[in-house]
């Protein structure tokens, strides 16, 4: 029996158009128009590492980071700097507090790569050259003001920044301006203490 079914005298292939010619030259043309139409570039990859100087402490460091890297993460993991602390990781403790330009942020909530340029300040750059102590971290040590030290570092630069800011004029402005520095062993007491005897200090008073 004849398997091929009547399509008034076209087969398949016949319908098709495809000859043995044609079929040997189909491979060529696909060639040639994959040529004229070369497969898009694959996306960048978002993790490549960049390269960004940060100017830290009166020094400047030349890092490869994935440009999604935090400055706080920049800090710790690539300078060497461990000053900065990782309290939460997401702007709600003050750990992390360091000066940009004199102004305090919060490094955990900022791209290392938008401080290119700055003047970057952390807990490691506050003495003074010969090792003396600023007079915030003096006063830290006065007034016994920390217990397990962990929010410490974040403390003092965010307390250096309130004082230049002229927002330590009272107690009660202290504890305003320094409400985004959280303390777990609860040493606020000492702490405005600290900061009330570091303003006389700072200002020459
Ligand atoms: S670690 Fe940045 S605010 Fe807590
Ligand atoms: S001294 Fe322990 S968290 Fe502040």
């Amino acid at each position: 029996m004849n398997s091929k079914r009547d399509h008034g005298g076209l087969d398949r292939r016949g319908f098709l158009g495809v000859g043995a010619g044609t079929a040997a030259t189909l491979p060529l043309l696909s060639s040639l128009a994959g040529a004229a139409t070369p497969p898009p570039a694959p996306p960048p990859d978002p993790r490549a590492a960049t390269n960004v100087t940060l100017r830290i402490n009166g020094q400047d460091h030349r890092l490869a980071i994935d440009p999604r890297t935090s400055l706080l993460d920049a800090l710790r993991d690539h300078a060497g700097l461990t000053g900065a602390k990782k309290g939460c990781d997401h702007g709600q403790c003050g750990a992390c507090t360091v000066l940009v330009d004199g102004t305090r942020v919060l490094s955990c909530l900022t791209f290392a790569v938008m401080a290119q340029g700055r003047e970057i300040t952390t807990i490691e750059g506050l003495a003074g050259p010969g090792g003396a102590l600023h007079p915030m971290q003096q006063a830290f040590i006065d007034h016994d003001a920390f217990q397990c030290g962990y929010c410490t570092p974040g403390q003092i630069m965010s307390a250096v920044a309130c004082v230049q800011e002229g927002h330590a004029q009272s107690d009660a402005d202290i504890r305003e301006y320094m409400s985004g520095n959280l303390c777990r062993c609860a040493a606020y007491p000492n702490i405005v203490a600290a900061v009330r005897q570091a303003k006389s200090e700072m200002e020459g008073a």
